[in-house]
């Protein structure tokens, strides 16, 4: 991991993933270090964030080094029509290590081809967020004690939600069920299927989950994203396709954990929240732990 950019969730070979969960374990007892003393880290925020990049920052400032970049584009030279490669090449001579969301596909690759030091991909269009996918898998083994045999249940945007295609890729290296839960329209894209059906993991379609959730170990909502449609219309078709509310959860399994990547709108009602099961919020906080840990492997400080 050392030096290496982190792109995709598939970047990490199992045992790197499992390496990554124990080191943000670690963190979760003592995050207030001084181990990124004298270290520089960018982040460069192409689209909006609340998490990904606060938590960023959060890890860094509690382990000593120092963050600059930008949380909005117009605020830089891309404005002038400065292009990502000059961009990324410039700010290289800066830091140590570069954090970049940008809503292109393929963005964060290309700009880890141009940079001089390394670059963590946070969050790329509709492909990739591997650091959202490093905290859940962290969050999945702390509440289930293990991250095999676990029937998971993905529900929502599974045809944009670059966070559902980054779990499903990383949680079948583990043996998991998947269950899909989607409208028609946001149906996952044929090649996750190709990609399960090559490795031998079992997985099923559903348009409704309100009986089958009884089955569920982890519920993992995610959020119908207005930005990716190019037609208002078809939003507005389905996008209060789910809402899940508190007496879905009567008689669910003691181990449910309901995930979500976060922000959320409708999608989980407010009632959840205070179910023992609601997991969301603890969730985002696992993500100062796991970024601890990523950052502090990526520099070889781990
Ligand atoms: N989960 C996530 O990526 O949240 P933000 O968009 O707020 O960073």
């Amino acid at each position: 991991m050392k030096n290496k950019s982190l792109i995709s969730i598939n970047d990490y070979t199992p045992e790197e993933l499992l390496k990554i969960i124990d080191i943000a374990g670690e963190f979760e007892k003592n995050s207030v270090q001084d181990i990124l003393k004298g270290k520089v880290i960018a982040t460069l925020f192409f689209e909006p964030s609340t998490r990904t990049r606060l938590s960023f920052e959060s890890a860094v400032n509690r382990l000593g080094g120092r963050i600059i970049g930008f949380t909005d584009a117009s605020s830089s030279s891309v404005k002038k029509g400065e292009s990502l490669k000059d961009t990324i090449r410039t700010v290289s001579n800066y830091c140590d290590l570069i954090v970049m969301r940008h809503p292109l596909e393929g963005s964060a690759r290309y700009a880890s081809e141009v940079a001089t030091v390394p670059v963590i991909n946070a969050g790329d269009g509709a492909n990739q967020h591997p650091t959202q996918c490093l905290l859940d898998l962290f969050s999945i083994k702390k509440t289930q004690g293990t991250l095999e045999n676990l029937n998971i249940f993905l529900v929502g945007d599974l045809k944009y939600g670059r966070t559902v295609h980054s779990l499903l890729m990383a949680m079948s290296n583990f043996n998991p069920t998947f269950n899909f839960i989607s409208p028609d329209e946001l149906k996952i894209p044929d090649e996750y299927k190709l990609f399960l059906d090559n490795k031998g993991i079992k997985y099923y379609e559903h348009s409704d989950f309100s009986e089958i959730i009884l089955r569920a170990d982890i519920v993992y909502m995610t959020r119908i994203q207005k930005e990716r449609f190019s037609d208002p219309m078809e939003y507005e078709k389905v996008k209060n396709s789910y809402v899940l509310n508190n007496d879905m959860l009567t008689g669910t399994k003691e181990n449910l954990k309901i995930l979500h990547p976060l922000p959320r709108v409708n999608e989980i009602s407010e009632d959840v929240d205070e179910n023992e099961k609601a997991y969301y919020f603890t969730q985002a906080l696992n993500g100062v732990f796991t970024r601890q840990a990523i950052i502090s492997s990526i520099l070889g400080l781990k």
